[in-house]
């Protein structure tokens, strides 16, 4: 299928790609679902929020540092939106990026946010050869926890009450993946 949007990186079932107006109305739907935001930031998600969020994000180039890029998590075959990840590149040192998920609630539990987090992976490391990856997680989020696990993050880091999330202090998690750590996942998978 022809996709006229700017595809970053490929994987298997999934591009990362360029926001796009088409994308208001799938955004909307699980960002206001109080489930898919139990552990995030915003809360009451309105879509005038979306609306104003995907107009920013379809003009925004990753890699600016101290800003945050989104990128569009969409199935290959039919280009349908199915959540977003994120690219923080830090004001103070850019060669050290953040990196966030999420996905629509009907598309857990199958592997495609590991897909994506993996496919952004290559992304950072391959294409912008930066040092180092962080992600921040709550520590009562299991299915966060568990996929930085499953991609090779690392744990080095239990802030405490680092986050104010609704109203509350909580705990986060920092997991890590330094580009030699990378390198030498990758390989191990190619002797295997
Ligand atoms: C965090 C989040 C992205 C994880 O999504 P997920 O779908 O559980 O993660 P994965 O893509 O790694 O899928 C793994 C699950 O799919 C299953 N699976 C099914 N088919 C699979 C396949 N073909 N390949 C790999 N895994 C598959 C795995 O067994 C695993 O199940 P388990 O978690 O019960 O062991 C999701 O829970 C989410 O969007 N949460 C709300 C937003 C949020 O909190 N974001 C984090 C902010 S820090």
């Amino acid at each position: 299928m022809e996709i006229s949007e700017h595809i970053y990186v490929r994987s298997n079932r999934l591009i990362l790609r360029q926001f796009s107006q088409q994308d208001v109305n799938p955004f909307y739907l699980y960002r206001s679902s109080p489930e898919v935001a139990k552990f995030q930031s915003w809360e009451n998600y309105q879509r005038h929020d979306a609306e104003v969020f995907v107009e920013k994000q379809s003009k925004c180039v990753p890699n600016q540092p101290g800003t945050w890029f989104q990128f569009a998590i969409a199935l290959a075959e039919t280009n349908q939106l199915i959540g977003d990840c994120a690219l923080h590149t830090l004001l103070a040192e850019p060669r050290i990026v953040e990196i966030g998920y999420t996905l629509a609630e009907e598309h857990q539990g199958k592997g495609y946010a590991s897909e994506a987090v993996r496919a952004l992976l290559s992304y950072v490391f391959n294409d912008l050869g930066k040092h180092k990856v962080i992600a921040f997680t709550d520590v009562r989020n299991e299915n966060s926890i568990r996929l930085l696990e499953r991609v090779g993050m690392r744990r080095e880091g239990h802030l405490l009450e680092n986050y104010m999330s609704k109203g509350q202090w909580v705990d986060e998690y920092q997991y890590a993946l330094l580009r030699s750590e990378w390198e030498q996942e990758f390989k191990v998978k190619y002797q295997e």
